[in-house]
């Protein structure tokens, strides 16, 4: 077992772990934090997807003591984390996810979320090219991005005051000749 300290969405934590358990393994079945989650175990899905030092990583491949001294986020500090800073609610990114029905199963979303967090922290006003870069090893196998991708968009929006997308099914409505829905 190896004793590791670290920073779990804002709390300080020590706690020991096997010297082969990954990051992903600590957080699930050590700390309990099954928000993460364990979907390919080998890097292809992105749904382990944790922040380390505000960075995303795949905690799937990362071993445990890799958090070492370091700041991680998990989707559970998401909302704390907003709220910490002052934010009330869910962080904006999560809400926009909710708005735009950004979502179906949910097994990528708290990598997609936290993807998401980290590109609008450093970049608040990326565009379409940086979103989907930032997203492209965050796989969704029930969406179909569209909604994903709005998501995104209306928390940008939403953080600038800008007016949001408009939602793909009304542009679909609209190009059919449909009158779009309140
Ligand atoms: S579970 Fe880590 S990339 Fe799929
Ligand atoms: S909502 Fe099911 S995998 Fe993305």
């Amino acid at each position: 077992m190896r004793v590791i300290r670290f920073v779990l969405n804002g709390d300080p934590v020590e706690t020991a772990a096997p010297a082969h358990w990954t990051l992903l393994e600590l957080l699930r079945y050590g700390l309990k934090l099954t928000g993460s989650k364990q979907g390919c175990d080998k890097g292809d899905c992105g749904a382990c997807t944790v922040l380390v030092g505000g960075k995303p990583i795949l905690a799937c491949l990362s071993l445990a003591a890799r958090a070492e001294g370091q700041e991680i986020t998990t989707i559970e500090g998401l909302m704390p984390l907003h709220k910490s800073r002052g934010g009330s609610g869910a962080d904006p990114v999560q809400e926009a996810f909710d708005a735009c029905g950004a979502l179906q199963c949910g097994f990528c979303q708290p990598g997609m979320m936290l993807s998401t967090r980290a590109l609008l922290n450093q970049h608040p006003q990326p565009s379409r090219e940086q979103i989907q870069a930032a997203l492209s090893g965050n796989l969704c196998r029930c969406t179909g991005y569209t909604q994903i991708l709005q998501a995104v968009e209306t928390a940008i929006a939403q953080s600038t005051g800008a007016p949001a997308p408009q939602p793909a099914w009304a542009r679909d409505r609209e190009l059919q000749g449909q009158e779009p829905q309140s």
